[in-house]
């Protein structure tokens, strides 16, 4: 049963919930439930700024890369993310949100990003990983996504998930390289595994036991798949490829059962409150980060009003 504002009608719901049946996109001019949009907002404009803050601690290593071609690589990739918090606050502007909104949810705390932006890269290795584990992660629940029910989103997701395709081959190429070469570079592989494999598991959200938003979410077609159910498609994918590469995963319970799945252990879901509230982690450095580029963005965005305004005054003129 999904709510109900006062002003709308049991009849609305059960048109719009056909449409849902039928497998129609809603596009931004459609009828549609305040719920359905209070919470695409929430879940579209938290895509964002992950995607923002995302370019945080992979960017910090740009100026470090080993090579001209990892640093070139690196630098398409961050401003890959950059242009994917555009299509993602454009999608959420299409149900009403203004972008001053959401960036004031952001910087003042209120808004959530993903977790695993709080989590410092301490070596080189770690941009790998970030390429393979978490690209891969979050291909695993955009591919899910770009199926979902709100068309906006959907085709946003389609040209993120082409993109973030190339971003979790990079990373995977390099680990793999790493894997396989010195003891150093094995080393320097394997401790970042060690760091990010539970984040990673973790950013795919709560067991479906403990994800309020999931039934709404699954009942209106915008998550088509659970957090369990898209966690285990991670594990099943990539929990092969590390131990093929040579690495060890960091869960000394993680088996493969009957059916071919790969069981882990239990996840400290104390450690990803902590993150996400910001009481562990670098989200006080991150908001810090974005406050200082919105501050340092406040001439262009005057400029840009005041050549806006001169070109009104013109056409009217
Ligand atoms: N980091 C921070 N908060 C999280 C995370 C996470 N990794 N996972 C869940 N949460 C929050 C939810 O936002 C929700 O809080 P809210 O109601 O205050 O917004 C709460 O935990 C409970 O979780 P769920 O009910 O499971 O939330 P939901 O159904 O929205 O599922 C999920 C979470 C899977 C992240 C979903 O919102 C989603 O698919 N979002 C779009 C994709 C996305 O944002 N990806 C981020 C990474 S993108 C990247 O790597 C560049």
């Amino acid at each position: 049963m999904t709510q109900m504002h006062p002003t709308e009608t049991a009849e609305q719901h059960a048109a719009f919930n056909a449409r849902i049946a039928r497998g129609e996109k809603i596009e931004p001019g459609d009828w549609m439930p305040a719920e359905y949009r209070r919470q695409l907002i929430r879940m579209i404009s938290q895509h964002a700024h992950s995607e923002v803050v995302g370019m945080l601690p992979e960017g910090e290593w740009i100026t470090r890369a080993p090579t001209l071609k990892r640093k070139t690589i690196l630098i398409a990739k961050v401003q890959d993310e950059a242009g994917h918090g555009q299509y993602l606050y454009h999608a959420a502007e299409t149900l009403g949100a203004t972008r001053g909104e959401m960036l004031d949810a952001l910087l003042s705390g209120k808004a959530k990003y993903s977790s695993i932006f709080n989590y410092p890269t301490h070596t080189w290795a770690d941009v790998g990983m970030i390429g393979w584990l978490v690209d891969g992660a979050a291909i695993k629940n955009q591919t899910m996504l770009a199926g979902c029910s709100y068309g906006p989103y959907s085709r946003a997701m389609v040209r993120i998930c082409s993109e973030e395709t190339f971003h979790h081959k990079q990373g995977k190429e390099m680990i793999v390289q790493y894997a396989q070469g010195t003891p150093e570079q094995r080393q320097m592989a394997q401790d970042a595994l060690n760091r990010w494999w539970w984040p990673a598991l973790m950013m795919l959200g709560p067991h479906d036991a403990d994800s309020p938003n999931t039934g709404a979410l699954a009942g209106w077609g915008i998550k088509l798949k659970t957090n369990d159910e898209v966690r285990q498609e991670f594990i099943n994918e990539h929990a092969p490829e590390l131990l093929e590469a040579g690495l060890t995963i960091p869960d000394p319970d993680l088996h493969q059962d009957e059916s071919g799945n790969w069981i882990h252990g239990p996840i400290n879901w104390d450690e990803f409150w902590a993150v996400v509230k910001g009481q562990q982690g670098l989200n006080k450095e991150r908001l810090g980060a974005r406050q200082q580029a919105h501050d340092d963005g406040a001439w262009v965005r005057e400029a840009m009003q005041a050549y806006a305004a001169r070109q009104m005054g013109q056409a009217a003129d």
